[in-house]
């Protein structure tokens, strides 16, 4: 097997602005909102650390501080803890090995792709993974786990997709999927940003987790505007079809779209559900509620 270049890296665009979620994110990212007990961004970052990424990079913008704090010591609070004897584990995945956590800034929302392009300092030759925290991903492993796996074995770039109505489409970045290689693992051979339904090439839709080459920082800087006046990432990637291995993984797991209102109470109870330590409190609420 060939040896590809470890996945060490990982983009986090949180610069949008959350306006789906006002007024709870006037004052606080939509990043750091809980499902459950854990902020989204806790999530996507636990799910890159799985899979062995090593640096994580927030694309940041105004208003966005507080997801940084997150992730560093809160001395006030941990000698607190400490002193009362509290079990300071809860913070675990907060932390960072020093170094690790870098910031870049997006001063102007002009789409997924100008995010992931104001990276390329950072990204530099490697290649790196991107992961939009709105998607929340369960799985065992996670689906960036599962991305690794699949790009150890074919390389080049690779994009995580799953089916939606048709009718859903237009919503997202669509595929057109070529050969299968296996059932969770195809080629793609185009790439459309938000198409009408009518020319959406399939109804396999990007899921927010892609691995790619570092030459994409090189097509994003000549990437004109797409699909709602933004600079796309997919169009970009839609470039760079022909020159380098392109698949899509069918992530075994849930998806939870964490960027609609519905699907965040989905998520939220869903994960309550399935938790060891509420699980059955949770679910007797739910019924009493829907016997109502
Ligand atoms: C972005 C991507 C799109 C992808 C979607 C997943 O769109 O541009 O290709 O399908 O995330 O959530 P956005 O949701 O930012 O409009």
């Amino acid at each position: 097997m060939t040896q590809h270049k470890p996945i060490k890296k990982a983009v986090f665009p949180v610069a949008g602005l959350g306006t789906r979620f006002l007024p709870a994110t006037k004052a606080i990212p939509k990043e750091l909102l809980p499902i459950v007990d854990r902020p989204l961004i806790q999530y996507a970052v636990d799910e890159a650390r799985e899979a062995g990424i090593e640096q994580i990079i927030f694309v940041t913008g105004r208003g966005k501080t507080a997801i940084v704090e997150h992730f560093d010591v809160a001395y006030e609070l941990e000698s607190t803890m400490e002193e009362r004897g509290k079990d300071m584990s809860v913070l675990d995945p907060t932390r960072a090995t020093p170094g690790d956590i870098i910031t870049v800034r997006q001063q102007v929302p002009l789409g997924l792709g100008h995010a992931i392009w104001c990276a390329r300092a950072i990204v530099g030759n490697d290649p790196f993974a991107i992961l939009l925290p709105d998607e929340l991903m369960v799985g065992e492993p996670g689906c960036m786990k599962q991305m690794v796996e699949a790009y150890n074995e074919v390389g080049g770039n690779l994009i995580s997709v799953l089916e939606v109505p048709q009718d859903e489409v237009s919503s997202y970045g669509v595929i057109a999927p070529g050969a299968e290689i296996s059932d969770a693992l195809t080629e793609v051979t185009g790439l459309v940003e938000k198409p009408p339904v009518a020319e959406a090439p399939s109804n396999k839709i990007i899921s927010g987790r892609y691995i790619l080459q570092p030459e994409v920082m090189r097509t994003l800087e000549t990437q004109g505007k797409g699909a709602g006046g933004e600079i796309q990432l997919t169009d970009a990637m839609a470039r760079m079809i022909g020159n380098q291995p392109f698949h899509a993984v069918t992530f075994a797991g849930n998806r939870y779209d964490c960027g609609s209102k519905t699907g965040f109470v989905e998520a939220t109870l869903a994960l309550a559900l399935e938790r060891d330590d509420m699980g059955s409190e949770v679910r007797a609420i739910a019924e009493r509620l829907l016997a109502k």
